[in-house]
């Protein structure tokens, strides 16, 4: 019967001692749950729309964005505002050198270019990853060892790695996924030992860090991409972060003709002013503008987005089978997409779809989307792409687990105690109605 209080709500006890408040940590007060929304009963959330849609509303462009746009138009000086933009990008990450490019897969492609290996050399890549990570080391005649990530984490797993040396491993990339730092003093240490060059794809990580050193500036190089959907948007852009000048030079004047002119004199790139190695790869300016402003509020975006997750997150991760990826005290976690949970299916007492059921029926947007495991596409199969075939590995259980049990909730990019307070309250409502979830 639609709102009808339940009078033996599963697990009412752990609800009563762990139901705060959200706002303000006022004394829990256990309302009996209404019926499940999607039997009849009034849905949990109804915080308006149109107020969630602008909560929500990415890339979140305004005044700023669009003045800095039009100065450029108007001061017709374009390509000042790329090396403006660097030049903050260098001193916000504290990188002795970065790069902006086109994107993050020509930053990536500029990347294993400047590596200067001998083809046959293999790198470790996650599967867990967007394509360019592993396929841009094609152009080079290097192979991918595809690694699982960690159920725990989303991020690389160490141990996978370990199990999957080989004679011909080279170089290892990290992706810290979601925004979540991988382990790096464990990958770094590791790569060390193995005499391994360490790289890193933090597409999705700007403004995280570990131990206070920003992703992108462990491994000797790494990138960002600064694609619409990312955490500092430009709607299309990326930046190269190099540790050396050597693999500055090389990755730069990959795709950038006219940079070699501007390196010292004893540089052995400089001779290729001009052409630089074959790619043109530059930023366009009105990304740089864009990255610019974007950047002076990444901080304060981030720590909003933060805040709003500890929040929820710290109010509902009591309930049975629901946790969220594990993130150490040393490192600084950002959010790229989504707050992403996981659902141990065993301990909630119903399955990931049954959860997604009932809570989209009271009104939370829940969704999941699974990355595309790169080692079961087509072209990783085919060996006449490759140099060696790449081994395609029988199982990822990482990957499975992750993709297999993950929610995702939305990014709130601003104060919104209410809207908190009623995802919170659906999702302990659903809880307690656990053994009709499971009919769901
Ligand atoms: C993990 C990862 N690496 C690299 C890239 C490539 O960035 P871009 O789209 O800017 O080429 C992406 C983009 O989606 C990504 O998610």
């Amino acid at each position: 019967m639609p709102n009808d209080p339940i009078t033996h709500p599963e697990s009412r006890r752990s609800f009563v001692r762990k139901g705060a408040a959200i706002a303000g940590g006022a004394a829990a007060i256990w309302n009996p749950p209404q019926a499940l929304a999607a039997f009849g009963g009034a849905p949990a959330v109804t915080f308006p729309a149109d107020k969630l849609k602008a909560l929500t509303r990415w890339p979140r462009y305004g005044a700023a964005e669009k003045k800095a746009l039009h100065d450029l138009i108007d001061e017709n000086t374009f390509y000042n505002a790329n090396a403006a933009f660097e030049n903050d990008w260098k001193q916000y990450t504290k990188s002795p050198y970065v790069k902006a490019h086109m994107n993050g897969s020509s930053a990536l492609t500029s990347m294993y270019f400047a590596l200067d290996l001998p083809p046959g050399s293999e790198i470790m890549v996650p599967s867990y990853t967007f394509f360019a990570t592993c396929l841009a080391m094609r152009f080079f005649g290097y192979v991918p060892i595809f690694v699982d990530i960690d159920p725990a984490t989303a991020c690389f797993d160490l141990d996978d790695a370990k199990r999957k040396l080989t004679p011909r491993t080279k170089a290892v990339v990290a992706m810290h996924s979601w925004g979540l730092p991988c382990e790096m003093d464990k990958i770094a240490g590791w790569c060390k030992e193995k005499g391994l060059i360490l790289l890193e794809d933090s597409a999705h990580a700007h403004g995280a860090s570990m131990q206070g050193r920003a992703t992108g500036t462990w491994g000797v190089m790494g990138i960002y991409s600064f694609q619409a959907s990312k955490v500092m948007p430009t709607v299309e852009g990326g930046m190269g972060m190099y540790q050396t000048r050597e693999y500055f030079e090389r990755a730069a004047a990959f795709g950038h003709y006219e940079d070699p002119v501007k390196f010292a004199k004893d540089s052995p790139v400089r001779a290729y002013e001009g052409t630089g190695f074959g790619q043109k790869y530059r930023m366009h300016p009105f990304a740089a503008a864009v990255a610019r402003i974007q950047l002076s509020g990444l901080d304060q975006r981030n720590a909003v987005v933060s805040s709003n997750i500890r929040k929820f997150n710290d109010r509902v991760l009591h309930l049975p089978g629901l946790s969220e990826p594990r993130c150490r005290p040393d490192q600084k976690r950002v959010y790229y997409n989504a707050n992403m949970l996981f659902v141990d299916a065993k301990k909630a007492g119903f399955d990931r779809n049954q959860l997604m059921r009932a809570l989209k029926a009271e009104g939370v947007q829940v969704s999941m989307w699974d990355y595309p495991e790169q080692h079961k596409l087509k072209i990783y199969a085919e060996a006449k792409w490759w140099h060696h075939a790449p081994v395609i590995p029988a199982n990822m259980p990482g990957d499975a687990q992750v993709n297999g049990t993950h929610i995702m909730l939305p990014l709130i990019h601003g104060e919104a105690p209410d809207l908190l307070d009623q995802y919170a309250n659906a999702f302990e409502k659903v809880w307690a109605r656990r053994t009709e979830v499971s009919k769901l």
